[in-house]
């Protein structure tokens, strides 16, 4: 099945959509505070995208570009996107939704880097994802996982 993924704006149908997401947490709550205080324009972008099962946020992703400075994974350095709070309501798992927030962000072309919760290691090995050998100092406890497209 084809899903549309949506850039999504900071407003708040938006946000009150993400309170239904357990990992609703800070990211949010200062957008809110950006929004209220005017700090942010009303429909500003977010770095979440999503996808609507009608009217109702079903799931959804926060995407970051990280520049090649930064990057302390991979030689030579290179840009690569941070993909977090991948999420997808209960009743809508297992229905390729998943699938298709990872596949659009892959679509950028660009390495990927998450880190995998306990239980989703599975889902994301399907995707295509590996492990980087762990380095403690730089890991501090997270399991970071990366993709690559062939052209890199
Ligand atoms: C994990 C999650 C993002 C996957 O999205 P989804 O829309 O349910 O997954 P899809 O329907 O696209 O499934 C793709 C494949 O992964 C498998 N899969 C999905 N969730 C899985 C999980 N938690 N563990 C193992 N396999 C999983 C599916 O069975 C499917 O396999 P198949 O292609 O062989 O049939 C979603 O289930 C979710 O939000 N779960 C709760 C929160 C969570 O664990 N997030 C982790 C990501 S940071």
């Amino acid at each position: 099945m084809d899903f549309k993924v949506e850039k999504l704006k900071v407003n708040y149908k938006t946000l009150e959509e993400f309170k239904r997401f357990k990992e609703y947490g800070l990211q949010e709550l200062s957008m809110l505070e950006d929004l209220e205080a005017n700090i942010i324009d009303n429909d500003s972008e977010s770095p979440f995208y999503g996808i609507y099962f009608g009217d109702t946020l079903v799931a959804r992703m926060s995407l970051y570009k990280v520049d090649a400075k930064f990057n302390h994974y991979f030689e030579p350095p290179h840009d690569f996107l941070e993909l977090w709070k991948l999420e997808v309501l209960p009743d809508y798992q297992g229905k390729g939704y998943g699938t298709a927030l990872v596949d659009y962000a892959k679509g950028k072309n660009l390495p990927i880097r998450t880190n995998a919760r306990m239980r989703s290691k599975e889902f994301w090995e399907k995707m295509g994802f590996t492990s980087v050998q762990y380095d403690m100092a730089r890991d501090r406890g997270e399991n970071p996982l990366f993709w690559f497209p062939e052209t890199i």
